[in-house]
């Protein structure tokens, strides 16, 4: 990888366990990048406060005003494209983003937009995905579960895998311990998908539309 810092929005709706783990690692130098932006859906997302305690620039950003004006989808991913555009993102991390984002959003950022999921490909995709699998094993169904770092395309939890890592689940486990474990794993996938995808992006040429 040359000797360059790449430029991150990181984008949230909730506590930002991840968004810190992110942080952290471009602090202590092991990722060669810096967060330029946190966007966040919701007004009360903890994650928030761990980026101004950064000194990272943050963007709150709601679909409802769109949606009390009868607009749709298209026309809030179009805008929200639109005021993240001029920070220059090398990469677009989805870190417990919790909108699912169109092509009105995609196309302005190709092949440059990741997200982490608490699940293993195919398995689980959208909501509740670490309860699915802890009650898929109750039922004798699954014997582990994972989360995989991905390419974001407009199918839901699909697209190419960057990076994943199996999670188990054991007899004892409770969702809480179940559900810690699996962040554990994803602090550390989180860090691993964005290099993998750094150095993609450097064999990609820049989109003239950036
Ligand atoms: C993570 O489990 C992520 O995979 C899921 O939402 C959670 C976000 O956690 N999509 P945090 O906000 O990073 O703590």
């Amino acid at each position: 990888m040359e000797e360059r810092v790449y430029r991150l929005v990181v984008m949230i709706s909730g506590f930002g366990s991840n968004l810190q783990a992110i942080l952290d690692a471009c602090a202590e130098g092991r990722l060669p990048a810096r967060v330029v932006l946190v966007v966040s859906n919701r007004k009360d997302a903890y994650g928030l406060v761990r980026a101004q305690r950064a000194g990272v620039p943050t963007l709150y950003f709601p679909f409802k005003p769109y949606r009390d004006r009868g607009l749709d989808r298209t026309a809030y991913d179009r805008d929200l494209a639109e005021r993240i555009a001029p920070y220059h993102p090398d990469l677009i991390v989805l870190a417990g983003w919790m909108h699912i984002l169109s092509s009105a959003f995609l196309d302005r950022f190709p092949g440059r937009v990741i997200n982490l999921h608490p699940a293993l490909p195919h398995m689980f995709p959208g909501m509740n995905a670490i309860q699915q699998a802890f009650e898929a094993y109750q039922r004798g169904q699954i014997e582990y579960s994972g989360c995989m770092v991905h390419i974001v395309t407009p199918e839901v939890d699909e697209g190419p895998v960057l990076a994943q890592a199996i999670v188990p689940i054991f007899p004892h486990d409770t969702l809480e311990t179940f559900e810690e474990r699996m962040h554990q794993t994803e602090h550390r996938l989180i860090i691993e998908g964005i290099i993998r995808a750094l150095r993609t992006c450097l064999e990609t040429p820049t989109d003239p539309a950036r």
